[in-house]
């Protein structure tokens, strides 16, 4: 059995890796490929902590199932440990044995990332070259990762809703968009963030919309990552309905957990009908992506196991190559 850690991950897996590997993930789901239980999240006695078990089975050429541990100890915080530790096992679809046992946070914050990478790269305008993000925490950097892997961008704007914290993520972060010839810039506001951007992600824990619908110029993508519960949302409405095309990752898990299309259906104004398909159905050609130069485009994101057990396999795979990791016989 391989153990990796997050430094391991890093050395084998580049944001590349993981869009592809995001991409054969939308493919397997959509070919219905993949079986993902129901997440089981079991409470600690003392009611302090939650245990978090996202399971699945990935067949076709995979053939790889796995169990993502997530749990969520906010007194953590105090005693210097994570608040939302991540771990992933990895079993074999032959022989039942884990063969693989992975940190989680850092796989997560890239196969999400580059869940917008993937996303950006097949229905943003190609010359695209001013980007924003909104939301400077956990996943951040691997957001703008993604953005920069995918499009030549030049100048990429941050927000967050806490005052300082943009400048301190354009600090921190100027080095990684140096190697991709891009300049970081701390926005003021959320109209100055979105001025004149060819693309947007947003990956924060806003419940409320994070920009206005008149300030996205013609043409703009929108990848929505943040919102993930029925009461949360991040895109305005109104742009949904001013929207040309609308995708999603994962169609069941996104009308049941994602309040940017559940509130306006609520409401009456918005239908699942306008969600054009599916990640997996854009990339088999399917559907059509972008039609015109001008046309908005948005993916909804909340995330589902397949996409771990997907990277998860890639990585071990990788890291066996390069002999990285610590082998361990139980
Ligand atoms: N789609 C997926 O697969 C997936 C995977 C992982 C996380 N997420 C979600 O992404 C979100 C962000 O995760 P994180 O770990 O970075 O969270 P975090 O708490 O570390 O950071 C969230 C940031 O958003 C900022 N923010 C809140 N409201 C804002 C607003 N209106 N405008 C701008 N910034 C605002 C906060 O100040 C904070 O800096 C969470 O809601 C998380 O559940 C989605």
């Amino acid at each position: 059995m391989l153990l990796l850690s997050r430094k391991d991950i890093l050395s084998v897996f580049t944001m590349r890796d993981a869009i592809e590997a995001d991409k054969r993930a939308f493919v397997l789901h959509t070919k219905g490929k993949a079986v993902v239980p129901l997440r089981i999240n079991i409470e600690t006695e003392s009611k302090e902590g939650q245990c978090m078990f996202m399971p699945a089975y990935v067949g076709g050429e995979l053939n790889m199932a796995g169990v993502k541990i997530v749990s969520c100890f906010t007194g953590n915080a105090e005693k210097g440990l994570p608040v939302i530790p991540a771990t992933v096992a990895l079993i074999d679809g032959n022989t039942g044995l884990v063969t693989a046992i992975i940190e989680g946070t850092t796989l997560t914050q890239i196969r999400t990332a580059a869940i917008s990478g993937a996303a950006t790269e097949l229905l943003s305008n190609p010359e695209s070259k001013i980007a924003a993000l909104f939301g400077t925490g956990g996943q951040g950097p691997a957001q703008l990762e993604a953005l920069m892997t995918v499009r030549k961008l030049e100048e990429i704007r941050i927000f967050d809703a806490l005052s300082g914290r943009a400048a301190a993520f354009v600090e921190k972060n100027q080095p990684l968009a140096d190697r991709f010839g891009v300049k970081l810039v701390a926005a003021a506001s959320s109209k100055e963030a979105v001025k004149d951007a060819d693309i947007i992600t947003t990956v924060t824990t806003s419940a409320t919309p994070v920009f206005e619908n008149d300030d996205i110029k013609p043409g703009c993508h929108i990848n929505g990552v943040g919102s993930y519960t029925p009461d949360k949302r991040e895109i305005p409405e109104e742009l949904l309905r001013r929207a040309g095309r609308i995708f999603v990752d994962n169609s069941e898990a996104v009308l049941s957990e994602a309040g940017d299309f559940i509130i306006p259906m609520k409401e009456g104004l918005f239908s699942s009908d306008s969600i054009d398909g599916e990640l997996g159905d854009l990339i088999l050609g399917k559907v059509e992506g972008r039609r015109s130069k001008d046309e908005i485009t948005i993916m909804k994101t909340v995330g589902f196991a397949t996409l771990d057990i997907v990277a998860a396999a890639e990585i071990a795979k990788k890291a066996a190559e390069a002999g990285v990791g610590t082998v361990i016989d139980l």
